[in-house]
């Protein structure tokens, strides 16, 4: 009689021998949840691009740092979405003591001071052209000038209680520059993680509304300083860049159409390796969600687990929350 010699179904047949021989366990201390943060008092407003998403003033971001905790969640990332009035040529906003994400980070380090503070350092929110840079007079975005403000803008941000400063930026030396000064400073706890992957995708779009630099930026593009799609030796070399000059953790972004930049980054390097599921992502999953076309919960599920099987160690995601709910389950 013919049988086959090895029968791989035998192990998925039932439910207890398929949990024994899992590989990966999504967790909520798995997740980040990324917010964005406006002025104002409780305020809520939606961002039309990303149904269920919403900007938050300070106080109302508490009660979401609180969610965080109570679910489980180790920290929160910040993105500021500030009033047109605080966006400059020079982004000063960005570094002042009394800026939004200064703000923010001393409030929610009062409240919550056990949950991790991630800030986004890039100067995008804060310029009137939406650049992550300070631009030349042909709007190229200039390496050094910028890696200066960014310097101002991480030392505000640990100042003000964050643990995590996290350049969005791709500006070259900008990591090693940012801990020397962090360092200089006297700042040897404030951890660096390095968006170090960062590709020139279409899926940051929803973001760019959310954080009001979309308008500004117009038919801009950032191809100058983020990666092209097409390449994956270039990240390594990104990685292993902003590994010499002291990211304590790197980051990989986009997420899911990435995955196998993600781990090529793990197995290269070892290091804490981030994944960014971006806000293009969550509005294709939540757009086909809202039509009835996929099960939300499931496909969010499988698509974060797909992220702990590529390598990833930790995952930005805008369905942090609600994920963290349904595991809890
Ligand atoms: C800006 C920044 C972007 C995102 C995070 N930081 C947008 C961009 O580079 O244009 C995108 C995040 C998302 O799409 O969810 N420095």
């Amino acid at each position: 009689m013919n049988f086959p010699a090895i029968r791989m179904r035998r192990m998925r047949r039932d439910a207890f021998s398929r949990a024994l021989m899992r590989e990966h366990t999504l967790q909520p201390s798995d997740l980040i949840m990324v917010a964005f943060v406006i002025e104002g008092e409780g305020k809520r407003e939606p961002v039309p691009s990303m149904p269920g998403v919403e900007r938050v003033s300070i106080d109302s971001l508490l009660a979401m740092a609180g969610e965080c905790v109570r679910l489980g969640i180790p920290a929160l990332a910040l993105f500021p979405s500030p009033d047109a009035s605080a966006k400059s040529e020079d982004a000063a906003e960005a570094w002042s003591p009394q800026g939004l994400m200064q703000r923010a980070t001393r409030a929610l380090k009062a409240k919550h001071p056990e949950l991790g503070l991630i800030g986004d350092v890039a100067l995008d929110p804060y310029t009137t052209h939406g650049q992550d840079g300070l631009i030349d007079e042909h709007g190229y975005v200039m390496n050094e000038p910028t890696v200066n403000a960014l310097i101002k803008m991480s030392l505000a941000q640990a100042e003000a209680g964050m643990d995590f400063v996290a350049p969005s930026d791709m500006m070259d030396g900008r990591i090693g520059a940012i801990r020397e000064a962090l360092e200089n400073a006297g700042y040897i706890h404030t951890r660096i993680l390095a968006y170090s992957a960062k590709y020139a995708s279409s899926f940051y779009g929803p973001f760019r509304d959310a954080v009001g630099s979309s308008a500004n930026l117009g038919k801009g593009n950032k191809h100058t300083y983020q990666m092209d799609v097409a390449n994956s030796n270039e990240a390594l070399r990104e990685v292993e860049l902003d590994i010499a000059e002291g990211a304590d953790a790197v980051m990989v972004k986009p997420g899911l159409p990435y995955l196998d930049v993600l781990r090529r980054v793990k197995d290269a390097f070892g290091m804490p390796t981030f994944v960014y599921q971006v806000s293009g992502e969550y509005a294709m999953l939540k757009a086909a969600a809202q039509n009835g076309w996929l099960n939300e919960r499931a496909v969010v599920l499988e698509t974060l687990t797909a992220f702990k099987r590529a390598g990833a160690d930790a995952i930005l995601t805008y369905y942090a929350i609600d994920a963290a709910r349904w595991l809890r389950e």
